[in-house]
């Protein structure tokens, strides 16, 4: 793996040069501002950051500061001019890994990155140990062939070193919960408390209760001090799943939070304060609810600095075998069974099944299937579920004698959909149709979209 170098200098010549001198070693980056490298740290993957003291927009040591907060496992170099030594010397004491006096020779920076890119190789090498380990202890797999799902792997274990709020989103059963698990768990923070809340199951005027805890007294059975859940996961890892049922005042409150780490307790007037990475997840469409007026944009925008869209089962059928029989080990395990495979005909009726419930739907059939079976091979006859969603997308729409003819038509719009991946082009002409029609047709019967 090529160590990432972050390289910041105004002067543009100088960046040049110092970039030609090392990229053949390095993935280099480049910035001329701070506004720039703050945008560049905050979205790729850096290692290493070789930053001069002076920028037109900010200084390095400011740069090291956000670095220092934010993104601990970055180090960084700063670059000075001969006669501000005295500011090397204080970001050295800020956290900078060494300084480079200008002029210097292209060897001494070199001679410093190789160092650093070998620390980071061993950091990164335990952090993936380390991680595989965590996730196995708690019987959490994330199971994949797909490129798609494993580019969004590869990007949580990537930000999970960042502080940085993430927002996942995606349809029910997709793996949101199992990725936030595997962001906190690749983290720094992955020895201290993972707490998750859904903002779905607790009624609203519960929650801010919840949330940020209570004292006594600070309303009708407030028998004592409550402390809240973002308390409790203090250096850890807060998730917020079903974001988008927030009610108003809770959005407002949770912005605030979000903002400056700062709360109060119901019934009190002390502002806390507290260090905690803030992950959400939510299977509403938030941009919309955001045009509509029922979400915060600037929440929104606070809680959307990295996302990640979990697609749904349906769109990487490649992995359906490979979940199947993880999911049969999983099942043999906790039934004491010994299944040891699944018919071909079942996995290729399962890529044709629509799968509305996702990862999650898959896993509960496989889990039946191998609890009743008897045979240690799965079959078709072990997954009724699938039999009855293979029949419609095979051909059959569903309707019967007695059903209106806008009914019937609805039937042939959403069955269609489904069975073509909500490819509306390719439904427009099977229906032979216009794609105007169809579309007016979609929002006509409240058809969901996808
Ligand atoms: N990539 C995957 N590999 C194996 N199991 C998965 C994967 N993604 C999801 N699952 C399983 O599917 C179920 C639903 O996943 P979950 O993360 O709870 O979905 P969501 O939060 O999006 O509703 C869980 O039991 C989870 O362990
Ligand atoms: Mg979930």
């Amino acid at each position: 793996m090529n160590t990432s170098v972050l390289l910041i200098d105004d002067d543009v010549d100088a960046l040049q040069a110092l970039c030609m001198g090392i990229d053949r070693e390095f993935a280099v980056l480049k910035a001329t501002s701070y506004k720039d490298a703050i945008q560049l740290l905050n979205t790729q993957e850096v290692d290493i950051v070789v930053t001069d003291l002076k920028l037109k927009d900010g200084s390095g040591l400011q740069i090291l500061n956000h670095v220092h907060e934010n993104l601990p496992h970055v180090s960084v170099i700063v670059i000075t001019a001969y006669g501000t030594v005295e500011t090397a010397i204080q970001s050295i004491r800020s956290g900078a890994y060494d300084y480079l006096v200008k002029p210097f020779r292209l060897a001494d920076l070199k001679r410093l990155l190789y160092r650093l890119s070998e620390t980071q190789n061993l950091r990164k090498e335990n952090n993936r140990l380390r991680q595989a380990l965590q996730l196995e202890k708690r019987n959490l797999q994330f199971v994949t062939v797909s490129n798609r799902m494993k580019r969004i792997y590869s990007l949580a274990q990537q930000i999970a070193e960042s502080r940085s709020t993430v927002l996942i989103s995606g349809e029910t059963g997709t793996g949101k919960d199992i990725l936030a698990n595997l962001i906190h768990y690749s983290s720094p923070r992955y020895q201290q408390p993972f707490i998750k809340i859904d903002c779905a199951s607790i009624p609203e005027n519960l929650l801010e209760a919840e949330l940020f805890g209570y004292e006594k007294g600070a309303f009708t059975g407030a028998a004592g001090q409550k402390r809240g859940k973002v308390e409790m996961a203090h250096m850890g890892t807060v998730f917020l799943d079903e974001i988008g049922e927030l009610a108003p005042f809770m959005q407002s409150k949770l912005l605030r939070f979000l903002q400056d780490g700062e709360f109060e307790r119901l019934g009190s007037t002390q502002t806390l304060t507290v260090d905690v990475r803030v992950l959400a997840a939510t299977n509403a469409d938030l941009e919309k609810k955001v045009k509509e007026g029922t979400f915060r944009s600037d929440l929104f925008y606070r809680l959307n600095v990295i996302a990640i869209n979990m697609p749904p089962l349906r769109e990487h059928t490649e992995d359906i075998p490979f979940l199947i029989q993880s999911f049969i080990e999983k099942y043999n395990a906790i039934n004491n069974k010994q299944i040891q495979s699944v018919d071909p005909q079942v996995v290729k009726q399962a890529q044709r099944y629509p799968w509305p419930g996702n990862i999650r739907e898959l896993e509960n059939m496989v889990e039946r299937a191998v609890v009743l079976s008897r045979e240690p091979v799965l079959s078709l006859m072990h997954f009724p579920g699938l039999a009855v969603g293979s029949e419609s997308a095979e051909g059959s729409i569903g309707a019967t004698v007695g059903m209106s003819l806008m009914e019937i038509e609805k039937l042939a719009v959403e069955k269609n959909l489904i069975y073509y991946n909500y490819d509306k082009n390719r439904v427009a002409q099977v229906l032979q149709t216009g794609l105007a029609t169809l579309y007016r047709k979609i929002k006509e019967y409240q058809i969901q979209d996808h």
